[in-house]
């Protein structure tokens, strides 16, 4: 979910609507603005995307203080009641919130007993009990505080009060919340992106804060009453790179940007001298671990599988990949010296927050590879290495993962140089290689298309398969698919087919086998043989050098290791016409969200 907050002398409804605009990635099921003036609060809340929203704002409400989120359900069905804001059983309180209370029923039961609640959210208690104890005696900022010592879980949070029309109530634990800073306003935001249209300037906030926003102050205080002062940062962003330009999506976008990503990175990480440069204290921390335990969720845990390669054939450091929400509930037993590695495209996915939470008590050192500098698994871990991709703004994810298969890539590959050894060949050389060949595919679209049509437009399901890093990539291709076309995709390794999944194969099922890894590639075409004499149909994706006849797709040869940087690029394509000729909203698919702040 996202939030959004302006105080200020402008039309607040506007600059509201257009941070949620921007902040639709967090989810899109639901969403709603309030605004405040003299004559009270106006609040406006649809079900469907922030478009839909705008149709029904009554546009001659005018006003310079309001509050909006967007909504990715938890907490009761995507509709107008569970939308947000939400408001006490008198009106005067008004409240958008992130995250999950998870002491909500509890709470219900035994506070609020004898008030009758209108939705089925966690977030109506907290509007609830605020004005519960105002009535109750106290003043707006004291019950507020009052309620947040009372709640468990995560919350970023922002109200309007309609007795104090001059302020904005706002708190945060565990969900992403920043505080923006102007001339004459100031606005609130889950992230910089959705307020960068107004100012650059913003304060970060820390868990068990709560801020009293005015147009010209901004007063952080913990729940205990102690004041704090912290110096605003300025956000980094490039406000050309968050727009689609003449591109029909921004998943085609991204995916077309890759070449130039890989190249940004190779650059990011050059030195004076022209050599691969990473900070020593993260090469340490590398090489001084016994273990690498990578942390990830999504597409990140598939670049994660990538990564664990190459920390142990490059770094020679045994390495580990987790799926996120598994290891913090489920941890396996750690050797003596662990290091913890989070990939994250947007550094704030609460499943694998809630990991390094748990392994900072623990005293574990931590490292975030991540696309948003200053985010919040950036900030709270010990060493940060950033992707360089740009913003990623489609919810399936295309250039993080390249870029985050590149950097683990040039960190490992350091790691090893830091202890005196080789791997054998000229990184920077063969990423540019990578770089060009990635190139020649984002520019096979035509081909991709007819591909797509051929193999997926009257399937129902599809399967990918490869070993080894193919593998890897395989699981990827399969994520891709599914997520944006619906069609049901599942990876595999292609010798464990037989072994039970081989079932599913009827005739005509597609079959997309990557066969880019020579040691594997007759392993991987004897699988294709199976599958075949099942009836399936498959789709070869080899490399220049070890093609065969009739594979389907050939990428340009590039180093073994760095195969998966291009040979993803044909399976992102491919699941991109596959979702568009089925119609399907490619950047917002049904259901998810791009960056998801609940665990
Ligand atoms: C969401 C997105 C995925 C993404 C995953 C991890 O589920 O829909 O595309 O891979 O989160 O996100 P992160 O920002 O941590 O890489």
């Amino acid at each position: 979910c996202g939030i959004v907050g302006y105080i200020g002398l402008n039309d607040a409804k506007e600059i509201l609507l257009r941070g949620l605009e921007k902040l639709e990635y967090r989810g899109y099921d639901s969403a709603g603005i309030a605004v405040s003036n003299a004559g009270g609060v106006s609040l406006f809340k649809s079900k469907g995307r922030i478009a839909d929203l705008r149709d029904i704002v009554d546009e001659s409400t005018e006003a310079q203080t309001g509050i909006g989120h967007t909504r990715w359900a938890t907490h009761g069905v995507p509709n107008v009641t569970n939308a947000h804001p939400h408001q006490d059983a008198s009106n005067r309180f008004t409240l958008v919130h992130n995250g999950v209370i998870e002491n909500y029923d509890k709470l219900r039961r035994e506070e609020l007993a004898d008030v009758q609640l209108v939705s089925d959210t966690d977030t109506e208690i907290i509007v609830q009990l605020i004005a519960k104890f105002v009535f109750g005696g106290l003043t707006t900022e004291e019950a507020f505080a009052k309620t947040l010592r009372m709640l468990h879980g995560s919350y970023a949070i922002a109200m309007l009060d309609e007795e104090e029309p001059d302020t904005i109530f706002v708190a945060k634990n565990k969900s992403p919340l920043l505080v923006g800073l102007g001339e004459e306003f100031n606005v609130v935001a889950s992230d910089a992106m959705a307020m960068f249209q107004v100012t650059d300037q913003f304060v970060e906030l820390h868990d068990g804060e709560m801020v009293i926003v005015t147009r010209e102050n901004v007063r952080i205080r913990t729940l205990n009453g102690e004041t704090i002062s912290r110096e605003p940062y300025k956000a980094e962003l490039d406000a050309t790179d968050i727009e689609k330009g003449t591109y029909p999506h921004y998943m085609l976008k991204e995916i077309d940007e890759q070449p130039a990503v890989l190249r940004k990175i190779i650059q990011a990480y050059q030195n004076e001298d022209g050599e691969l440069h990473v900070d020593r204290e993260t090469l340490d921390a590398i090489n001084g671990a016994d273990r690498i335990y990578i942390i990830a969720a999504g597409t990140s845990y598939h670049a994660g599988l990538v990564g664990k390669e190459y920390f142990e054939k490059f770094a020679g450091v045994p390495t580990e990949v987790h799926i996120s929400s598994e290891f913090g509930y489920h941890m396996p037993l750690l050797s003596d010296k662990p290091l913890f590695v989070f990939i994250s495209q947007s550094g704030e996915t609460a499943d694998s927050r809630q990991v390094l939470v748990r392994i900072k008590e623990l005293g574990h050192p931590s490292l975030t590879v991540t696309n948003v500098a200053g985010s919040t698994l950036s900030r709270e871990s010990d060493h940060t290495v950033l992707l360089h991709a740009g913003p990623e703004i489609a919810v399936a994810s295309t250039k993080a993962y390249t870029a985050q298969i590149a950097v683990l890539g040039i960190l490992a590959a350091l790691a090893s140089e830091a202890k005196g050894k080789t791997i054998g060949f000229d990184l920077i050389q063969e990423l540019g290689i990578a770089a060009n060949a990635a190139q020649t595919m984002v520019d096979r679209k035509e081909e991709m298309e007819g591909l797509s049509f051929d193999f997926l437009e009257l399937s129902r399901n599809a399967f990918f398969i490869g070993r080894g890093l193919d593998y890897h990539v395989s699981l990827e291709g399969a994520l891709k698919l599914k997520e944006i076309s619906y069609i049901q995709a599942e990876g595999f390794a292609g010798g464990e087919l037989k072994h039970g999944t081989i079932a599913l194969i009827e005739e005509g099922t597609p079959v997309f086998a990557l066969a880019t890894q020579e040691a594997v590639s007759p392993n991987i075409r004897g699988n294709v043989k199976e599958v075949g004499a099942r009836g399936a149909k498959s789709c070869i994706i080899s490399m220049e050098g070890i093609q065969e006849e009739g594979d389907r797709i050939v990428i340009p040869a590039v180093h073994p290791m760095l195969a998966p940087l291009v040979s993803v690029i044909p399976l992102q394509l491919i699941s991109y016409y596959a979702a568009l000729h089925r119609g399907c909203d490619v950047d917002k698919p049904r259901n998810l969200a791009k960056s998801v702040t609940v665990e």
